[in-house]
Formats: structure tokens, sequence, C-alpha cells
């Protein structure tokens, strides 16, 4: 079904105002489309995107009226950002015939190991190879809450399996670490930050090895609209064209604030409060973007290229006042100990 009101073409973003929904809703606004995000607050929505002419609708996800409401009579294309469990997921059941592409941003998360390790278990995950999209994944649901480290990945499965046994043409897409305009966490900060403050080193665990697969929101939203113009029950990686290791991602951060220092590639072993990042990984995370590819996708770009737009957005929230709530949360506090790496330092030195 599609909608194709007076030739217009009409997309719902539930949970709208973060990186995934600010892309996605740029990318289909420039193609013509009218669009729709919601979230609890307006003040997160991107600004430029409301004058471009994104409607704004405040409203709490769990409300199976509000979101009813919204949807009114259809949407060419439903993408929910905010669907973390198979409450969630039921939630929308009845709706789904007024949709014609209903789109969930699922996780990387819910992939499994051979010994049931997952991106956030307590020991990493070792995966044969890139990850397809076949590979085994947590079980549903259990016993922890959706927002710990156990319990997130097995609630999306869960939320996954509602929706694709709906009969409904649900596309779900699994995103790895994504970045872009208003990601959060924004992980690029933990070198963006180190550049302003002109820090003369970087220090890198596992001498900067490690590779946790980036997603850009730009590419993730390429992947949307084409899920919207071809719907079908299925299930997508979600990543860029490249891998990089943490030491590319550095230096791609690096040469973009215009900033040299000296990368202190710290070895296997070495004390865990030093050189730790996001991408510190003994064991490499890629997904398999296979099957994105013959459907069709096409990502706009690479990493170095695609992340310049999260390393300029980062750089101007970093001369706001009061300090913005993206890089003051609890996530960044434990690899900014500057003290901690000086006297490291003195002592290799001395
Ligand atoms: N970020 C990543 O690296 C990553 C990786 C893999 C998968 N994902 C998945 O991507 C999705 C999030 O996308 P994102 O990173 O673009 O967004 P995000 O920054 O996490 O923002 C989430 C959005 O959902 C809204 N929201 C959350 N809970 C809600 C509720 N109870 N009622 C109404 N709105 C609610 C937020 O509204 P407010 O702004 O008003 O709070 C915001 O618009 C999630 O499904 C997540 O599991 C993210």
């Amino acid at each position: 079904m599609v909608l194709y009101r007076g030739g217009v073409r009409e997309a719902l973003i539930l949970g709208g105002t973060g990186a995934i929904g600010t892309a996605v809703a740029r990318r289909l606004l420039t193609h013509g489309w009218k669009v729709t995000v919601t979230g609890r607050d307006e003040s997160h929505v991107d600004a430029p995107l409301l004058g471009q002419g994104v409607r704004f609708q405040a409203l709490e996800r769990t409300d199976r009226g509000a979101v009813a409401a919204v949807l009114g009579a259809g949407v060419d294309l439903l993408l929910d950002c905010a669907c973390f469990t198979a409450r969630d997921a039921e939630l929308l059941l009845p709706l789904l015939s007024l949709v014609g592409s209903p789109v969930m941003v699922s996780s990387k998360a819910v992939y499994m190991d051979a010994r049931g390790r997952h991106s956030n278990s307590p020991e990493p995950p070792c995966f044969d190879g890139p990850i397809r999209e076949d590979q085994a994944t947590l079980p549903p649901g259990g016993g922890w809450g959706q927002d710990t480290g156990e319990g997130y990945g097995r609630h999306k499965v869960a939320a996954e399996r509602v929706l694709l046994e709906s009969g409904a043409p649900v596309t779900v897409l699994r995103p790895s670490k994504v970045h872009g305009r208003r990601a959060r966490p924004p992980r690029e900060w933990v070198f963006v930050k180190r550049a302003l403050d002109q820090r003369p080193f970087v220090l890198l665990a596992r001498e900067g090895r490690g590779v946790d697969h980036p997603t850009s929101a730009a590419n993730l939203a390429a992947l949307v609209e084409l899920a919207a113009e071809k719907p079908g029950p299925r299930v997508l990686n979600a990543a860029d064209p490249d891998a990089p290791e943490a030491l590319e991602i550095s230096r791609v951060v690096a040469a973009h604030l215009g900033h040299r220092w000296e990368e202190v590639l710290l070895p296997e072993g070495a004390r865990p409060e030093l050189g730790d990042h996001p991408w510190n990984r003994p064991f490499p995370i890629v997904l398999d973007m296979s099957a994105a590819e013959l459907l069709g996708y096409r990502p706009v770009g690479g990493y170095s290229s695609t992340v310049v737009e999260e390393l300029d957005w980062l750089t101007d929230l970093a001369g706001s006042d009061p300090w913005p709530r993206e890089l003051g949360d609890g996530y960044f506090s434990r690899y900014f100990d500057y003290e901690a790496e000086d006297r490291f330092l003195e002592r290799r030195a001395g």
C-alpha cells in the first residue's frame, strides 16, 4: 500500500529527534516528502528541520491512542526509533494496516556469539567474521530490564519478532555505533574534546586496533528510504561501507580539527584506565552489508566523509553556554582522566 496523497508521500518518525530521525527527516524532505517527527521534548528537534517544514508532535511512545492519533489516516513510511520491547511493538500491530512501509530500528546488540556473548555482555563477543543477519540472536525478553546491558538486546529481539511475525511488510534494521548530528552519545567526542583541549598526546588501548562498525545516520537514512520504496518483511544490517580501526578514527578527527598529537599506542594488557575509547574491542565487530546491497542500498559515503557532520556539530556545541547535555552525561567521564595520562607519560619519559 502506498498512499501518495496528492503526489506527496508522508512519513511519521516515532522517536525522531535523535541522530537517526534527524538524518531520515532531512533526506526525505530533500526528496519531497512530508515528515512528522515525534519525541517527548520539542527542544530536542534539530532546529533547521523545523524551518524546512518538519512537523513535531510531542507524544509518549507507550500511549497507543496518541500514536494512533498522529498516524491519522495512514502514512507511506512509519519509522520507529523508539521501539525497545515486545510491548512497544505490540502497540503498533493494529496500526500496521495504515502504513505502506513500517521500519523498526533495532540494533546489532541482538547478535550472540557461539558462547552466548554479545556487544553489551561483560565479556566481549568474538564473531567468526562479518556478522550476517542469520547470525544467532539472544533469546527474547527474559528477566532483565530493557535498559540494562543484558536486557537491551534481548528485548530488541522480542520486539523484532512481534513485528516480523505480524505478516506486515516490516523492515527491521540493525545498526551498529551510530554517528551523526544529534547522536546520543556522540562517541567521537572522546577525540574531538582532546583536540579542542589541545592535548599533545592521544593514548590508544590495544595499539588503536579496536573495531566496532560505525553506522552513519546519513547512510542509515539511505537504507530507510530504500525500505520505503521497497516494503517487505526482512531484517537488514545497517552500517557504513567501511569499519575503520580506532587509530584511523582518531586520525580522521584530528585531521578535521587541524590538530596534531603524538599517538601513544598502548600494548594489549596495558592499564585499562589508559587509552580507553568507545571502539576498544579485543575482537572486531563488523556487520556484513551484502543483504542491504542486494536490495539496492547505496551508502552516501564512507566513515571519514560522513562523520564530518557530527564533528562540526560537536565543535559548535562545545562553544555553547550552558554546557550542552549531550556532552555532559556520565558516558564520557572515564575517557578524560588527563592527570592519570600525564603521570603515566611522565613516568615513561623519566
Ligand atoms: N545510537 C546508537 O548508537 C544506536 C545503535 C544501535 C541501535 N540504536 C537504536 O536507534 C534508536 C534510537 O535512535 P537515535 O540514536 O537516533 O535516537 P536517540 O538519540 O536515542 O533518541 C531516541 C528518540 O526516541 C524518543 N523517545 C525515547 N523514549 C521515548 C518515549 N518513551 N516516548 C516518546 N519518545 C521517546 C526520544 O525523544 P526525546 O528526544 O524527547 O527524549 C528521541 O526522539 C533506538 O531504537 C536504539 O535502540 C541506536
